[in-house]
């Protein structure tokens, strides 16, 4: 056994002393060190010993093992030392390229626009995409059965309450954080909110099932039309350059009162009319007005104390007119002859 034992270690280290490769290394420590390795199998013999030879042989198979566990050590420090040293010195080996990745275009846009307002005092809220009836809509003067819900097509979950009522929604819009920060901040309050929002509509170059918005919403003593205006201003001249004008026109949306559209000159044709504006030189981009009494009850404002403007806009439409894009299904075609132009 001693001599057993004696051979097998200097087989290993003659092996040892050939070996260039970590991997070889590797597999040479499996094949005698291992669970199943040829000098774990004579450890397994000692059982059959007498207990005198137990003794003597046990010691001498524990230093052999710690032997060769060290040069097993040693071993693999010499090449690792090797293969890094080697590394460094050939400089003349062409470098390896990593490839740069990039922001998507609507992340890009965002980005602009949360600077913005944060350089406004505003700050940047987020909510849930899977939201309640209540949230989404009842909390935004959009009672059940009203029918300014046919306005968002919703995706309804398939779960019913214990009333027997869908109450579950994916967010049709970003509106409904309005409520959320106004119930956990209170008045005043300054926030602008992008995300993801989701409509159960049919496809086409400019409407997704999937995109995103941004959503603006400032509430303090005072608030009227005017401070919605110069927000908004402020915005599309950021976007679109300081020549930019904007209009505000009648729409109705039942979680404001009075509720605009906000235009702004078309940056293409600078209000002269063009195809891209359809030749009436305004760009319809936001949905706005002064928030409505009920949806600051909804939020736990006192509306006679205080007033509020909000606005939300599509960001996916945004960029299509900022990058001319001329299809908003791009966006998340995960298409790389587009994504790599931006
Ligand atoms: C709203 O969603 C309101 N929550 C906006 C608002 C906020 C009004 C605060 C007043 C106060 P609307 O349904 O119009 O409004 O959608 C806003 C924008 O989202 C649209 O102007 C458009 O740019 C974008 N949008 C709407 N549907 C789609 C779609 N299917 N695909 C891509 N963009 C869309």
């Amino acid at each position: 056994m001693q001599n057993k034992l004696q051979k097998l270690k200097q087989e290993i280290f003659d092996k040892l002393n050939e070996i260039k490769h970590l991997d070889v290394l590797r597999d040479l420590e499996i094949k005698y060190l291992g669970r199943k390795g040829e000098f774990t199998k004579i450890l397994r013999c000692l059982k059959d010993l007498t207990e005198q030879e137990k003794k003597e042989i046990g010691k001498l198979a524990n230093e052999i093992k710690k032997e060769l566990v060290e040069k097993f050590e040693q071993i693999k420090n010499v090449i690792a030392k090797n293969t890094v040293e080697k590394k460094n010195i050939d400089v003349t080996l062409p470098g390896e390229k990593i490839s740069k990745g990039h922001l998507h275009p609507i992340t890009i846009i965002q980005n602009e626009l949360e600077d913005l307002f944060t350089s406004m005092g505003f700050m940047v809220l987020d909510g849930p995409e899977l939201e309640s009836d209540y949230y989404n809509f009842e909390a935004l003067n959009i009672p059940k059965h009203h029918p300014a819900r046919d306005m968002q097509d919703t995706f309804y979950i398939d779960q019913k309450n214990k009333d027997g009522e869908y109450d579950l929604v994916m967010r049709t819009h970003t509106s409904c954080v309005q409520i959320r920060a106004m119930q956990k901040y209170g008045a005043p309050l300054k926030c602008v909110v992008p995300g993801r929002v989701f409509r159960s509509e049919a496809t086409d170059v400019r409407h997704e099932h999937t995109f995103y918005q941004f959503e603006g919403l400032m509430i303090d003593k005072d608030i009227n039309l005017s401070h919605l205006k110069g927000a908004l201003e402020i915005t599309a001249k950021h976007l679109y350059g300081l020549e930019t004008k904007v209009r505000l026109r009648p729409k109705f949306y039942p979680f404001v009162e009075p509720g605009v559209n906000g235009e702004v000159s078309c940056f293409l044709c600078k209000g002269n009319g063009c195809r891209l504006c359809k030749n009436t030189g305004w760009l319809e981009i936001f949905g706005a007005g002064m928030v409505h009494p009920n949806v600051l009850k909804a939020g736990n404002i006192d509306s006679k104390k205080y007033s509020g403007f909000a606005f939300g806009f599509g960001l996916s439409r945004l960029a299509m007119l900022k990058y001319n894009i001329n299809d908003t299904r791009l966006f998340q075609s995960g298409d790389l002859r587009f994504l790599e132009q931006f």
